[in-house]
């Protein structure tokens, strides 16, 4: 399992903190910004992480703005991308299991780190059901 994770300057805190978690779990993690506190663009963050999951160079992306909302925006505007904006654990759970998410999408300055790492333990102890969940996603898609 690689994680990809990126955020703007109102995620960049809680970007720095999830680092440091993985780190101490061992798991690989590639930070692709942004790397100062100075204001930047979460549009430019979320296209950035939503190509890297799109060319398979990471399992999950875990993707950070302000409030989560402008990132979540941002992200599901590419075809094949299902960013979910997790705000508990009941959330995270049905983001794998019927949603098959793979970006998640928090809120830096909404959000305790202590929660946001049960909400990502949570996706992650979750399998997709696929089924008729598979078919939804299917229609999710849009010419
Ligand atoms: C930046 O100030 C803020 O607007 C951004 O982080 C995010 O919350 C947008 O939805």
């Amino acid at each position: 399992m690689k994680i990809a994770i990126a955020s703007d300057h109102g995620g960049f805190e809680l970007k720095q903190k999830l680092i440091t978690y993985f780190k101490t779990q061992n798991v690989p993690i590639d930070d692709l910004g942004t790397h100062s506190p100075d204001s930047v663009d979460y549009p430019d963050y979320a296209h950035k992480i939503a190509a890297y999951i799109l060319n398979r160079k990471a399992d999950l992306g875990i993707l950070i703005c302000g409030t989560g909302i402008g990132a979540s925006i941002a992200a599901n505007r590419h075809k094949g991308i299902r960013a979910a904006l997790v705000y508990n654990n009941f959330v995270a759970e049905m983001a794998k299991k019927h949603n098959d998410a793979n970006i998640l999408v928090f809120g830096g300055r909404t959000m305790d780190f202590d929660d946001v790492v049960s909400y990502i333990t949570t996706f992650l102890n979750a399998s997709f059901e696929g089924g008729r969940h598979q078919k939804r996603i299917n229609k999710i898609e849009m010419e």
